[in-house]
């Protein structure tokens, strides 16, 4: 029998153990301050947005918002990154994807400060997960592994297959997986035979943004999947996975919506909290 990951309630648990620790805070007279910069009108970027602001309301945390004119200049960017930077108050700083292609996000995310590096998109993070050291992770991998080691489903010496080397989830979902001691494999747009590795999967990761596309035939038995994909269709919000066909075969599975996406948001309030209590509780 399938048991479901339920993604929504075990955020709702760390929203809770977060808002009393942010209550702590404050009795030491330490408010974290969130500030989220978004460029231009993506609809998907904007509920994303919105349900930050709201768990930041939620817990206790000050946010704050800069949406930019889509024509922004990179310079311009710059500029906001710096100011933020340097404000004493503003403890962590997360610029969402995706922004403009005139822009140079990697730029961008090089110029937030690491200890402000919510996100985990910095160079100085990203090369520190993959040396295993503390850093901020980013958080949908993070949230990801968290609900693995709350259901207790193991990793070490497991077959953990991806789909997507996105630089978001893909690629430090594989340091995530490596410093747990899995045998990490990831799969792309370019695989070839992608069915002989997903068959092969003991935990299979799909995150590349194509409705349904893993079906029954390319699981084997028993295998944990962990669905990232959000698509909106006619029928409403689906996974990549086609989740009433594989649930037949899996042990455990993340439905969507009500999976990984609340363990985002909810690894984001983890990671703010840390980046104030990393700068203001020396
Ligand atoms: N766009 C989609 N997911 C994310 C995320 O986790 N962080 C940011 N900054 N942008 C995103």
């Amino acid at each position: 029998m399938a048991e479901i990951i339920d993604g929504k309630n075990l955020a709702k648990n760390i929203r809770l153990e977060l808002t009393a620790e942010v209550q702590e805070l404050k009795k030491k007279g330490i408010i974290p301050k969130l500030a989220v910069i978004m460029v231009g009108e993506d609809k998907a970027s904007k509920v994303y947005v919105k349900n930050k602001s709201k768990a930041c309301e939620e817990i206790g945390i000050e946010y704050e918002e800069y949406i930019l004119e889509e024509n922004i200049s990179m310079e311009s960017l710059l500029e906001l990154i710096d100011k933020l930077n340097n404000r004493e108050d503003v403890d962590a700083i997360l610029l969402q994807s995706p922004i403009p292609k005139h822009l140079d996000i990697n730029l961008a995310f090089q110029k937030i400060t690491p200890e402000k590096d919510v996100d985990g998109f910095n160079p100085i993070n990203v090369g520190k997960l993959s040396l295993n050291q503390d850093c901020f992770v980013s958080c949908t991998p993070y949230g990801i592994i968290k609900m693995l080691d709350q259901y207790k489903i193991e990793i070490e010496g497991k077959n953990a297959v991806i789909i997507g080397r996105s630089n978001i989830v893909g690629k430090p979902l594989i340091q995530c997986l490596l410093n747990r001691n899995a045998t990490v494999t990831i799969c792309h747009s370019k695989t070839k035979n992608l069915k002989e590795y997903t068959k092969n999967a003991d935990i299979l990761i799909v995150a590349i943004g194509k409705p349904k596309y893993i079906t029954e035939d390319m699981v084997k038995d028993n295998v944990v999947i962990i669905d990232v994909g959000i698509n909106r269709t006619d029928n409403g919000l689906v996974g990549d996975v086609d989740f009433e066909g594989v649930s037949k075969k899996v042990s455990y599975i993340t439905p969507v919506p009500g999976g990984v996406g609340p363990m985002t948001v909810a690894m984001l309030m983890n990671n703010v909290i840390k980046a104030t209590k990393n700068r203001k509780l020396k």
